[in-house]
């Protein structure tokens, strides 16, 4: 063991300009805005401008928790990036990243694309995290950027009013100390893949109706209520277990940072643990669920209006398609 820990030293999230609000939606789809504050929480959205991409978010996030850091791009050993949304089917949204951050030059860092939905930033912090605990890398940045209303079926009211763009970003390095990431917890279970999911593929061909010469893009397709159901009791399990493997009380937790999907979702997870709302960071009223940035979204927020302060024991987590679902704990 070589007693290293991964650090958070910098915080950083971008959000596009576009807020799309729940009364201009339902003049899209037969829905309103009560029905989408009462059933999730969500008031409104941001939507990344045309030609916007998800590099450019990420970039953006990436910057700012650089800055936060007090590290140039040059200090970087790595960079992961956490999408379902990627510029390109390849390369790596990373390797955009790593060149739109100014990342790139003699050290040719590794710089990959981790796909695991909205569970997609839990799953990159774990990997980021082996490497500096290891003393492989010394600096690490970990994104997690989406821009998901371009795979959102703007017709299907079941989907489109749940989902936003953006990007959150964390800087990682290898210290000795107590602060920083105590355990990761992920799991998956392929036996969900129906139940949320994005058709159409360049291995599996074009989703139903489409040119079938042409991949074509998959709209987001939900089995709500199901999905709802087993977010529900994996988000319990993944909290349980978390407490657990580290020997602690519900009590020793002080921030929950949960993936913003649904406030009912949210309360459920802060309910078993016994945490009153004053102690969860909530951000899925402004942009709803913004994927694998949902979570760096939040933290950052929270971290820059001085809720989270060192020594505190923060416990981020998430829940998405695949089924995947996992959990960090960290001291501040
Ligand atoms: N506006 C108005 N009515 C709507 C609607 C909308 N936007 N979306 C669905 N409805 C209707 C349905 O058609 C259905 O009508 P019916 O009873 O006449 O058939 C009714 O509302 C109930 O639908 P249901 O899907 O059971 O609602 P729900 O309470 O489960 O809420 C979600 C729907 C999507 C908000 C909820 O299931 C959810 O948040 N699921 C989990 C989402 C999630 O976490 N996804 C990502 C994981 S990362």
């Amino acid at each position: 063991m070589s007693g290293l820990r991964a650090r958070i030293i910098g915080t950083g999230s971008y959000l596009p300009e576009r807020r799309l609000g729940n009364v201009e939606l339902a003049k899209m789809v037969d829905t309103s805005d009560e029905w989408i504050k009462s059933r999730t929480g969500i008031s409104e959205r941001r939507i990344a401008a045309e030609g916007e991409l998800t590099s450019d978010l990420a970039t953006k996030a990436g910057q700012k928790a650089l800055e936060k850091a007090g590290l140039a791009p040059k200090d970087l050993d790595l960079i992961i990036v956490a999408t379902t949304t990627p510029d390109l089917i390849f390369p790596a949204t990373a390797s955009i990243v790593q060149k739109k951050l100014g990342a790139d030059g003699p050290k040719n860092i590794p710089a990959f694309d981790i796909q695991a939905v909205c569970t997609g930033f839990i799953y990159a912090l774990t990997v980021a995290e082996k490497f500096l605990a290891s003393g492989s890398c010394k600096h690490a940045l970990v994104v997690g950027a989406e821009t998901f209303s371009r795979i959102v079926d703007w017709e299907d009211r079941g989907t489109c009013i749940l989902f936003g763009d953006g990007a959150g970003a964390v800087v990682l390095s290898a210290e000795q100390g107590d602060a920083g990431i105590i355990s990761t917890h992920i799991h998956a279970d392929g036996n969900y893949v129906d139940l949320l999911r994005a058709s159409g593929g360049p291995s599996s061909g074009a989703p139903d109706g489409q040119d079938p010469r042409l991949p074509g893009l998959g709209a987001a397709q939900m089995r709500g209520n199901e999905v709802y159901k087993r977010a529900v009791v994996g988000l319990g399990q993944i909290v349980d277990e978390t407490l657990e493997a580290n020997n602690l009380q519900k009590s020793d937790i002080d921030w929950l940072v949960p993936h913003q999907a649904n406030l009912r979702i949210i309360k459920s997870t802060a309910k078993r643990l016994s945490m009153g709302m004053d102690q969860v960071v909530v951000t899925v009223d402004r942009h709803g669920n913004t994927s694998a940035a949902s979570v760096p979204l939040a933290l950052d927020e929270a971290v820059r209006d001085g809720r989270i302060q060192p020594g505190h024991m923060v416990l981020m987590e998430a829940f998405g398609g695949g089924f995947t679902w996992g959990s960090a704990l960290v001291r501040w």
